[in-house]
């Protein structure tokens, strides 16, 4: 079996962080978000991997590499023809994934449980598509089965009348009969093509489709709400403590709960780590409060802030006397006191479409 992860789109909810930074690379418990795909992948022991990615983007290669680092080949397809939708995503992948069955893994999903339920489904089913569901409260977000006398009769995308409460989430497992259902649909209102649409043309064809309910938690993190609570049920998933070498610790610094604190950071006198943290390499702090549910990438640096439940990315430096909550700092964002705005006057220098909540 093969794999296939998306890790292209436009992100623009996630304006302005997507707007420099691939979505798929956005750090959730201080690992870009595509680790978990590729790990949940190759943790079931599938080792030949596709990602799909935007014309020209770099920067995901750069970042997963060969795939040596999970044991798995990790291949780099361009999607072609524009943003035509997530079942031509897939139908753009059609050479590399040949006949076998495959995996396929919107990038953007994080899933707290295995893999490993939904291809005993499909191979003990002896099933052409098996569908991974969760129930969630708004599943006019998604593509929505209507389910009769325990099986699927067909998907809806995105209905103002949903006929049940699942949403069908980006795990799907499929053989080729995939591409016989790609080739007979066509772009919805939105001009895309619908993978709800190849789900219903299956079925209304008599292929298999079945369904495995995802127990353990999902997410689509499509909005900044969406990675902070990504990043906390990661977080909550630390296993124990873990001080890297090189970490220093000074007198009166104090540290609550798990904390995973990388290599060489640097934790100052005047601070509470308050876990679960994830702190990553280099990190400097003092006199500050960090955590319940942060995540430092490499180089952050944070002096006299409190911060709780955010994600700040790499080379950040936050230096304001400010309690700080359910934020997320880009990468080499500098947030210190002004030497020159007037007492009681602030001042900015802010990106487009940054969001400042005050
Ligand atoms: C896509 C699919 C939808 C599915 C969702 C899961 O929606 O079209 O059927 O429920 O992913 O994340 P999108 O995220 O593109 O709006």
């Amino acid at each position: 079996m093969k794999a296939l992860i998306t890790a292209g789109g436009r992100a623009t909810r996630l304006r302005p962080i997507t707007h420099t930074l691939n979505k798929h690379l956005i750090p959730l418990a201080n690992k870009p978000m595509i680790f978990y795909a590729i790990q949940n992948i190759s943790d079931i022991g599938i080792s030949d991997i596709g990602i799909s990615v935007n014309p020209g983007e770099e920067e995901v290669q750069k970042i997963c590499g060969d795939g040596s680092k999970w044991g798995v080949r990790l291949t780099y397809i361009e999607q072609k023809g524009g943003p035509l939708g997530i079942a031509h995503v897939v139908n753009n992948a059609r050479d590399f994934l040949g006949n076998e069955p495959f995996i396929f893994y919107l990038g953007d999903n994080i899933i707290l449980s295995g893999l490993q339920r939904f291809v005993d489904a499909f191979e003990m089913n002896d099933l052409n598509c098996v569908l991974a569901l969760s129930r969630v409260s708004d599943p006019q977000r998604f593509g929505v089965p209507e389910i009769r006398d325990g099986r699927i009769i067909r998907v809806d995308e995105k209905p103002s009348q949903p006929k049940s409460e699942y949403a069908v989430t980006g795990i799907y497992v499929y053989d080729s009969s995939f591409f016989e259902a790609f080739g007979h649909i066509h772009p919805s209102a939105r001009g895309e093509y619908e993978i709800s649409d190849v789900h219903t043309w299956l079925i209304a064809n008599g292929y298999r489709v079945g369904y495995e309910e995802i127990t353990g938690w999902w997410k689509d993190t499509g909005k900044p709400e969406d990675l902070l609570h990504g990043n906390d049920l990661l977080l909550d998933g630390l296993s124990g403590q873990v001080f890297e070498n090189g970490v220093r610790i000074d007198a009166g610094a104090i540290i609550e709960g798990v904390a995973v604190v990388g290599q060489g950071s640097h934790i100052g006198s005047g601070t509470i780590l308050k876990g679960p943290v994830s702190i990553g390499k280099n990190c400097s702090m003092k006199n500050a409060v960090i955590g319940p549910y942060v995540s430092l990438s490499d180089h952050v640096t944070i002096d006299g802030a409190q911060i709780e439940r955010s994600i700040v990315m790499e080379g950040t430096r936050i230096s304001i006397p400010e309690e700080i909550c359910d934020s997320i700092f880009g990468r080499n964002v500098t947030a210190h006191p002004s030497e020159s705005a007037p007492p009681g006057k602030r001042r900015y220098l802010l990106g487009d479409n940054a969001v400042v909540h005050l």
